[in-house]
């Protein structure tokens, strides 16, 4: 099945400030080099037969490249975004006007702060839903109402693991046949969070300590490909185990600002 995915191109990428422990401004960014590995992925997905479409960067906004953190789209729906920090503010408003301009009839924006996909994963039957770091726990209830799906809130506990995307993935939703298979790290969350995961996904594939350092569980599967950094070797054998097909990409540069490929993707589900 095709997916329809997001992407804002890294034309005004920098590290220029820092919201979270990867970003160091004081290290120097290729920004030729963050374009060549972004429209690497975004070809990936092209090659693998999905739709992308891309959202206009805007000056002064270097994170926008990670667009997951704009919206979380379920059934059509659009639940847009409010940003943890100022520095990424404005980006909320811009992805708006894109899901105006592009049909979406059902767009809200939300009252409480929630950094979208960034700590939202739809498994097909429940968005399971991170707080700690960015998203407000209020937000959690603020998206099962808006979206009319059940939510289920997860509590990280590492700093570096800041977004629930950076510490969990969904490698093949629920259908009629199947329950939804995901990839997680337990030492992100909460012991509570992790007995949750345990009893809700007790086949999932677990990530250890290496495989989550080198942003392994920031990975796109499109229920059979699953895209994820060059560096993320063991984690691709373990999905590999599971049937799943490892398709790998460098994104060195755009993780310095503490993102990875899922980051940089927003999935629109119709
Ligand atoms: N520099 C960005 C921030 O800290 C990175 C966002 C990464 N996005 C994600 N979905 N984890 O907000």
């Amino acid at each position: 099945m095709p997916r329809h995915y997001v992407m804002c191109p890294p034309r005004h990428f920098a590290v220029d400030y820092a919201i979270n422990p990867w970003m160091d401004p004081t290290v120097p960014v290729d920004p030729e080099r963050a374009m060549r590995q972004w429209t690497e992925l975004r070809d990936t997905y092209r090659r693998l037969g999905h739709q992308v479409e891309e959202v206009e960067p805007q000056p002064g906004l270097p994170d926008m490249v990670f667009a997951a953190n704009s919206g979380t789209v379920v059934e059509g729906r659009v639940l847009g975004a409010k940003f943890a920090t100022r520095e990424r503010a404005a980006e909320a408003e811009h992805f708006r006007r894109w899901f105006l301009e592009h049909g979406f009839q059902d767009v809200t924006m939300p009252q409480e702060t929630n950094e979208a996909e960034g700590d939202f994963a739809w498994t097909g039957r429940l968005l399971l839903a991170g707080t700690g770091f960015r998203t407000d726990p209020r937000a959690h209830a603020e998206a099962q109402e808006i979206l009319g799906v059940p939510v289920i809130s997860l509590r990280l506990v590492d700093p570096r693991y800041y977004h629930l995307d950076t510490a969990l993935f969904v490698l093949s939703e629920a259908d009629d046949e199947q329950p939804a298979q995901i990839a997680y790290y337990p030492d992100a969350f909460s012991p509570g969070s992790q007995r949750v995961l345990r009893r809700l996904f007790p086949d999932a594939v677990l990530a250890d300590a290496a495989d989550a350092e080198c942003f392994g569980l920031n990975a796109v599967s499109d229920g059979r490909h699953v895209i994820l950094p060059v560096e993320a070797t063991a984690l691709a054998e373990k999905v590999a185990a599971r049937g799943y097909e490892p398709v790998f990409v460098d994104i060195s540069e755009l993780r310095k600002a503490g993102g990875g490929p899922k980051c940089c993707t927003m999935e629109i589900r119709k």
